[in-house]
């Protein structure tokens, strides 16, 4: 199979590593990639969704594979399947449960999914009303994409009126805060669960948990995840039992609602003393978990990937090589609150079994170059968590760039 996979991140690279390693794989391409990806697959420069069509036709690809969630919420997926290419991800329908937190509240009220109460507002008077009624403190989320910057949880009503005041009138997210919810503030550990789904059925993947925070013991700003480890701890049987309820609602919810959604579901949620809440869909896989997660599956991953896109039967579960795994970020100096100057980076081979997946690297005069952002993903796998850990940071100094920091505690 020709395979063409879209993006540019850790989470690509972690994907074109398995498809390259699949029997079923001839070509492997992606767009637009990154340099680190090369050993693994030819990577194209192309973006605009008229040039990936023309490319795919042309290369006779077989497969599309989508990362990220904006070409999904941009319709790119329905741009192939229009043209009869099997992809992996949602339609624009689909990617609706990632690009509008309204109608995945929406589903999740409609089909029982347990979640946190939320109250919309699509303007000030309406977001003052609710925010004076509110018991306790909400937690506001802007509906539209917002790059990870669209949720806030003030401490003070004083800053829930600021953010009102930042959104509805000086419209810092744009036309993303159009509409805002007001939802329940929960507390818990969060879990991330992963299944592949089409209309057919769906098979678990497995969890993860990521760590958002940028520095060690959860301090610091916000970041895209600084690491993961696959599995997050095990589930009381009343939490897996809830987590089948969970699956089994949000699949027969997108039949009822007639959504084509052939590809992953990235459901967030939270451990609570009330049970497993959700508290956002994904639609795609996540960066860094996908680094954690998917190389420890035993099962082909192109195979599961392939059966989903084309709509056949899901097998019901998977097994694994590796019971654990855990993903380190390496990330440039500055990350994340500026960009970084672009600092060439000296890598030697890690232990056999430990992967590097690169995210903010380029070339420049042949040369390999740190970027910025987060820059490498490093990966190892183990019997458990503390082994795999333990193999990851043995090999940290396999990575060497000016600058380069990341967490100690994943
Ligand atoms: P998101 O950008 O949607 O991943 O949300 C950012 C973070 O906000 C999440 O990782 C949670 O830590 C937190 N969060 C989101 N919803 C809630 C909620 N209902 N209660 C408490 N924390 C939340
Ligand atoms: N690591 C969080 C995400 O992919 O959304």
């Amino acid at each position: 199979m020709n395979v063409l996979i879209i993006g540019s991140g850790a989470r690509e690279h972690t994907l074109a590593t398995l498809v390259k390693e699949s029997p079923l794989s001839k070509r492997v391409i992606v767009a637009p990639g990154n340099p680190g990806m090369k050993d693994v697959a030819e990577v194209v420069a192309l973006r605009e969704q008229k040039e990936l069509l023309a490319f795919a036709k042309r290369e006779k690809v077989d497969l599309v594979i989508i990362g990220p969630e904006q070409p999904l919420v941009e319709g790119l997926a329905d741009v192939f399947r229009s043209a009869g290419l099997p992809v992996f991800g949602p339609g624009r329908e689909g990617a609706k449960l990632e690009g509008s937190k309204a109608f995945s509240k929406v589903f999740m009220e409609e089909f029982s999914i347990p979640t946190a109460h939320a109250e919309m507002a699509t303007t000030l008077d309406e977001a003052r009303a609710i925010a004076n009624n509110w018991e306790g403190l909400p937690v506001l989320k802007a509906d539209g994409l917002a790059a990870g910057k669209g949720v806030f949880l003030p401490e003070t009503p004083e800053e829930t009126e600021a953010t009102l005041m930042d959104l509805f009138v000086h419209h810092h997210l744009g036309a993303a805060a159009n509409c805002l919810l007001f939802e329940e503030r929960l507390i818990g550990p969060e879990i991330s669960f992963f299944m592949l789904r089409n209309e057919k059925g769906y098979t678990y993947l497995g969890s993860a948990r990521d760590h958002k925070r940028a520095y060690d013991g959860d301090m610091g700003p916000n970041t895209g995840g600084m690491g993961t480890i696959s599995p997050a701890e095990e589930l009381s049987s009343k939490e897996e039992e809830q987590l089948k309820e969970i699956m089994e609602s949000t699949h027969r919810g997108l039949l009822s609602r007639k959504i084509d959604f052939r590809g992953v579901l990235f459901i967030g949620a939270m451990r609570t003393e009330k049970g497993l809440k959700v508290l956002e869909y994904n639609v795609r896989f996540g960066d860094p978990e996908t680094q954690s997660l998917l190389p420890r599956i035993k099962e082909d991953i192109l195979e599961l990937l392939k059966k989903t896109a084309e709509g056949e039967e899901l097998p019901p579960a998977v097994s694994y090589t590796y019971p654990a795994g855990v993903c380190v970020c390496i990330a440039s100096d500055g990350y994340p609150v500026r960009g970084a100057v672009p600092q060439k980076v000296t890598l030697q081979t890690p232990d056999e079994g430990v992967r590097l997946f690169h995210a903010g690297t380029s070339e420049t005069n042949g040369e390999l170059v740190a970027s910025g952002g987060r820059v490498f993903s490093l990966v190892a796998f183990g019997d458990d968590v503390v082994q795999a850990r333990a193999r990851v940071y043995k090999n940290i100094d396999s990575v060497h760039f000016e600058g380069m920091w990341y967490r100690k505690d994943i």
